[in-house]
């Protein structure tokens, strides 16, 4: 048995989602480039490049990494870049995105003859949390004015929305899809390519693909351009799990259960976000509070129930611990990193990275 804690990888369970992936661009004709900034461990690249079209990123680093490590297209998208990165990302990129027109024209000389898009802020969006709202007041996400953005279209030949997030509602897409082409219809007919960005979980159970691969592509037809997703979360949604070890049980008006984990260093999108840790399936009369071993004292997974009292040396599994966990993972406390596992298609279990000391000095000096 692997040491806690390890993240596992079941392709078995990507795969899932990979087909839905390859459904779409069959039905629709839309191309999915994963988004690295959800989920960019390369390990498991050799499988998700059969079923996705290339990468998009959020910096210089991730752009490097989808072109050294997946096959097809990369993308370039940040923020902002800064002008002793832009060489780089251009040599290393198939299309490049500006955020602003302001970052546009300052690299306009250089980028010359690169397909170049621009990310466009349609004002709505499906995000719950503020903090992750890209429509959000006075958002820095994108250029939301048509009369602006007419007035250098001649210097792009695409845009990027991305204004979904974790929505799982074809009929919300839909309405915002409607929006988007009513306040720049006239502009998109301009253009090649569009991109819908991530945030659309269209590999949920349940979700009507076809109607979804209906409107992908009758909006490409309307407007005769190539349409671009990108999948982060569900392209990895359900597929892997963090695997931990009880070290100590206490009871203070609870029962407390402590892991060889930490909530803020290896899953710290919940303590932003303040959800709960989901546990595999179980059940019984036993409920713990489960927490990490890091000083923080609300470093804690949630309350789950157990048929047995726990007991240290138990195995506990967190589900769904892919996006936005492995690429957020950090040092806090000097606790242990997990390693990454992945469960091969044949069942077996392959050990890909262990961290130690040496990485933790070194991730400082
Ligand atoms: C521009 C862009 N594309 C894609 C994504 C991926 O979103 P998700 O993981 O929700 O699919 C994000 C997430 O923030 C994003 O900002």
């Amino acid at each position: 048995m692997l040491q806690t804690p390890y993240y596992l990888v079941d392709k078995a369970k990507l795969l899932k989602n990979m087909e839905k992936i390859a459904y779409v661009r069959k039905h629709s004709g839309a191309k999915s480039l994963l988004a690295l900034k959800c989920f960019a461990t390369w390990s498991v690249f050799d499988l998700m490049q059969d079923y996705m079209d290339g990468t998009t990123s959020s910096s210089l680093y991730e752009v490097k990494l989808g072109k050294e490590k997946f096959a097809g297209e990369t993308h370039a998208y940040s923020v902002a870049y800064a002008d002793n990165e832009i060489a780089e990302v251009l040599a290393n990129s198939d299309k490049i995105i500006f955020n602003s027109i302001g970052q546009l024209q300052r690299f306009a000389e250089v980028s010359e003859g690169k397909p170049r898009g621009l990310r466009v802020n349609p004002q709505v969006s499906t995000s719950a949390f503020i903090i992750a709202d890209p429509a959000r007041p006075y958002s820095r996400l994108g250029e939301w004015d048509p009369v602006k953005i007419e007035a250098v279209i001649e210097q792009i030949s695409g845009f990027m929305f991305h204004n979904n997030c974790e929505n799982r509602d074809f009929n919300r897409f839909d309405e915002m899809l409607n929006l988007i082409e009513e306040r720049f219809g006239h502009l998109i007919a301009r253009m090649q390519w569009i991109s819908l960005g991530g945030g659309i979980h269209f590999t949920g159970e349940d979700y009507p693909l076809d109607a979804f691969c209906q409107r992908l592509k009758a909006f490409a037809d309307k407007y005769q351009v190539q349409v671009y997703l990108e999948p982060g979360e569900a392209a990895i949604t359900q597929s892997t799990s963090l695997e931990v070890t009880v070290l100590d049980t206490l009871f203070n008006g609870k029962n407390l259960a402590i892991v060889d984990s930490s909530i803020e260093a290896h899953m710290l999108d919940l303590l932003i976000y303040r959800e709960s840790a989901k546990m595999a399936p179980c059940d019984g009369p036993h409920t713990y509070m489960v927490c990490g071993k890091s000083c923080l004292a609300g470093d804690i997974f949630g309350e789950f129930n157990f048929a047995q009292p726990l007991q240290p040396g138990d195995r506990l599994s967190f589900q769904d611990a892919a996006g936005y966990t492995m690429v957020k993972k950090n040092w806090f406390n000097g606790v242990k990193m997990p390693s990454i596992a992945v469960k091969q298609l044949d069942g077996s279990i392959e050990l890909v990275r262990e961290f130690d000391y040496t990485d933790f000095v070194n991730n400082l000096s």
